[in-house]
């Protein structure tokens, strides 16, 4: 496991975040840091993506800020131009991963299905995002991949709850768990950084409880 997967492994939990506007970014950032989890997945779903990564990378630099939902090798070299970590995308795009791990960038691809998995250790991967988890069959189905996949490690995201995650965590394949349930949008953009910091406690609490 590379040095970018055992820190995200000591952070456990990765906030999904989607923002509107970038002048939200340090803000929010300084909720994930005071909350515990030093870390954010920055979705390329919005224009303010880029530039958000961009004012958290350079902020808080010690902050492991990667990029999700990147889908084109252009959005790749935008995110990893503005200072992404790491980057994400919802399924398993080999080009696109390929060109990523080519740039010497961590990539962890989604994947849901035992091809993709294998597709991915092609590239030479042993971590892989696992999505869209509760739907894709959970713990479960993680589990039931594992067994023949010795060496492939999942980030599940998706679905994943303060009333699930436990179960994820506990188990020794899983890196970390993405979720968005701390950094709700509707919270982000009330200005309500309090709340989310509160939400990322709690969640960071959730961590500390399982694995020490
Ligand atoms: C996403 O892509 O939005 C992530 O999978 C987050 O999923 P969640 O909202 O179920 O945590």
């Amino acid at each position: 496991m590379t040095e970018m997967m055992l820190k995200l492994k000591k952070i456990g939990i990765i906030p999904v975040v989607v923002l509107d506007n970038a002048d939200d970014a340090i803000p929010l950032a300084e909720a994930l840091i005071k909350g515990g989890l030093p870390c954010a997945e920055v979705t390329f779903r919005t224009a303010a993506a880029e530039e958000s990564i961009r004012r958290m990378a350079k902020a808080f630099p010690e902050m492991i800020v990667g990029a999700g939902t990147v889908l084109t090798t252009e959005q790749a070299d935008r995110a990893i131009d503005a200072g992404s970590k790491f980057i994400v995308s919802p399924g398993f795009n080999p080009r696109v991963t390929k060109y990523v791990l080519d740039k010497g960038v961590p990539m962890t691809p989604g994947i849901c299905t035992p091809s993709e998995a294998e597709g991915a250790m092609e590239l030479g991967l042993d971590a892989v995002k696992f999505f869209p988890a509760e739907p894709s069959g959970g713990l479960k189905m993680i589990k039931a991949m594992a067994a023949p996949y010795v060496d492939l490690n999942f980030m599940p995201t998706g679905g994943i709850s303060p009333e699930n995650v436990r179960d994820y965590l506990k188990y020794d394949r899983i890196i970390c768990c993405g979720g968005s349930w701390m950094v709700k949008g509707d919270l982000i953009r009330a200005g309500k950084f309090d709340e989310i910091e509160k939400l990322v406690k709690e969640a960071s609490d959730i961590v500390k409880e399982i694995r020490g």
